[in-house]
């Protein structure tokens, strides 16, 4: 949520050009509103408004500013709605110092009340501009950038990252306080970012930056503090090594049809990335462990949802899907030594899991995680990680990293099962065989034998602000995966459930022509006609994606079944989100929708 990238240089006197180019990569954190700032001619020029950042670009002329140094801020809003004013970034009272965010300054109320006693102009009811008013209050008292954000950051409380810079300097200097923050160091110029590909136009020279930690950016170095005390840090940079072509279309009309099609490759990537010894260490703490929770929000908790139904049945070990904003509640008074959490995210970055890392490292209780972005705080936090390598992913609705991470279940899940013997060790080299050289040509002829019936579906689809997606067992996790999806990007009601729930009220909502959705792992067949025959005598449509089967076909159109590629019982639920996520893509596009950006959206949640 939000995007911050800021930037000073000895080369470059259009700093415009290149704030648009990199921020424009950071679409997908906020499209609320967008906001630019430069220092040129001794004075912050600033252009800010309310929209998606390419309009806004174009409109205000972004590309056009002038200076050495400037912030580019999206915003996904939370405090204060959409609006110009609203828009980050903000000057402080008398126009020397402006800055932006990412994240949320909780105690912004009465930090706006108390500065606004003190005689400061707080013009919006954004919290963001509570950082600028925070500098300059101690900027006026002491007069050095360093110690007045160092001393700002003791009134704030909440998770974020900040970028600010005084019109007098050369510098940008920025903060991390729980939202995620990069450094790029060029050649006479250095950058600051809320992700890493932003960061590739400008180098590949890329600095980590932990929590609690002050970076002052100068066009030719990069100063780390730590925020305490102001003591400062030594830390090397690396060489990313990154595709800057991750951020381009390549051909396809969306982001999230390019992701859906680079599933065949990032199944594949997935091996490379992960390594022994630490398989190893991952599959012996969950034998080893008293209870087996997996914590994720999203699309990431439906992958979880798969991944218990994968180690109950490869393993015999009850792994307990539980989504990141419950957790500290529901078990935060119960879990404890012996316990293991997995932590499962995309980007690395989500607070509600943070949330749950921090309340589990206080009660000794191992965190490992799956994490898609390497250096996000998830990183940092766990014990032992599992990286998904899917490269990044840049639609808004998971769709790679969702395919990417139920895949590594199923691995993990034989890995544990072969280990403790819960199942045959010809099966488990089988089913490892399958994940690691069938599975992406699967992927790929699935994406090829369905497309066309997910795009024929759309116009029938279009006409219902609601239905059901049903799955069972291996498949529950499916469906409401591809309820989320549709949802989402489509601004339908897509509830996704358990088939055999349906009857339990549900069912009642069933008329003439109603769409429902199954989706059936080949093994559940016999079991889930029953539950077709359930809607289908009440005149309900039914679509299915699943195994070709004499007995669906009985209940289920030509055109309506969505056929996968026949696997096998632990193959087939991972091939079956690909129908309902291109089911999701073209009905969104049929109704004029940008599935890349949908409203009210930000990838990266790093609020509560
Ligand atoms: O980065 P994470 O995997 O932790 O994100 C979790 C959810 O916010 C995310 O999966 C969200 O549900 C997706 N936009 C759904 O497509």
């Amino acid at each position: 949520m939000c995007g911050i990238f800021a930037i000073t240089s000895n080369r470059r006197n259009d700093i415009g050009k290149i704030l648009v180019e990199c921020a424009e990569k950071l679409t997908y954190r906020g499209y609320d509103t967008v906001g630019v700032a430069t220092v040129s001619q001794d004075r912050i020029h600033l252009r800010k408004d309310k929209g998606k950042f390419d309009e806004v670009a174009v409109k205000l002329r972004l590309n056009e500013m002038r200076g050495s140094k400037g912030i580019a801020q999206l915003r996904w809003a939370t405090f204060g709605a959409p609006s110009k004013l609203n828009a980050q970034p903000h000057l402080d009272c008398d126009e020397d110092l402006c800055a932006a965010h990412n994240g949320n300054i909780v105690n912004f109320l009465p930090l706006r009340e108390q500065y606004t006693k003190e005689g400061h102009t707080v013009r919006s009811m954004n919290d963001g501009e509570i950082c600028v008013h925070a500098v300059e209050k101690y900027y006026d008292q002491l007069g050095d950038m360093v110690e007045a954000i160092r001393k700002g950051c003791g009134d704030l409380k909440g998770d974020y990252a900040f970028a600010a810079m005084h019109k007098d300097d050369n510098k940008v200097y920025a903060v991390k306080m729980g939202s995620s923050l990069f450094v790029g160091i060029g050649e006479g110029e250095t950058c600051v970012s809320s992700d890493l590909p932003s960061i590739l136009p400008v180098t590949r020279q890329i600095l980590n930056i932990h929590d609690g930690e002050l970076v002052i950016l100068s066009p030719e170095k990069v100063e780390i503090r730590r925020i305490s005390d102001g003591h400062p840090i030594e830390r090397n940079p690396y060489t990313s090594d990154a595709d800057i072509r991750v951020a381009q279309k390549g051909g396809y009309p969306h982001f999230m049809l390019k992701e859906i099609h680079e599933q065949v490759s990032t199944t594949r990537t997935l091996f490379s990335a992960i390594r022994e010894p630490y398989i190893t260490q991952f599959i012996d703490a969950l034998i080893d462990a008293k209870r087996v929770f997996f914590v994720a929000c999203g699309s990431s908790y439906h992958a979880t949802v798969v991944g218990s139904y994968y180690f109950n049945d490869l393993a015999n070990i009850a792994a307990i899907p539980v989504i990141g904003g419950q957790f500290n509640s529901l078990y935060g008074d119960s879990v404890g030594n012996g316990d293991v959490v997995i932590c499962v995210s995309q980007s690395g970055e989500t607070k509600d899991v943070i949330d749950v890392v921090h309340l589990c490292k206080k009660k000794n209780v191992k965190i490992l995680s799956i994490v898609n972005v390497l250096g996000s705080t998830l990183t940092h936090l766990s014990d032992l990680y599992l990286p998904m390598g899917s490269g990044f992913e840049i639609s808004v609705p998971a769709t790679k990293t969702y395919t990417s991470q139920v895949t590594l279940f199923a691995f993990l899940a034989t890995l544990a099962g072969q280990k403790s013997e819960a199942i045959k060790p010809k099966a488990a080299d089988a089913l490892i065989n399958d994940l690691q050289t069938r599975l992406p040509a699967l992927i790929e002829e699935t994406i090829s034998t369905t497309t066309l019936k997910a795009r024929t579906l759309a116009p029938y689809l279009s006409k219902f602000s609601h239905f059901y997606v049903l799955g069972h067992g291996l498949t529950h996790g499916v469906a409401l995966e591809g309820a989320l999806k549709i949802k989402e990007v489509c601004y339908i009601v897509a509830d996704g459930m358990y088939s055999s729930e349906f009857k339990h009220g549900p069912l009642s909502i069933v008329e003439n022509g109603y769409p429902i959705i199954f989706t059936i792992a080949p093994d559940d067949a016999e079991h889930i006609v029953n539950h077709l025959a359930e809607v289908e005598c009440r005149g309900a449509r039914i679509i299915a994606t699943g195994d070709d089967h004499p007995l669906l076909r009985r209940y289920v159109r030509e055109e309506d079944f969505l056929v996968v590629p026949k696997s096998s019982q632990y193959l087939s639920p991972i091939l079956q989100v690909i129908p309902l996520q291109l089911i999701a893509y073209h009905l969104a596009t049929y109704k004029n929708i940008d599935p890349d950006y949908p409203r009210n959206i930000s990838k990266t949640l790093t609020v509560r």
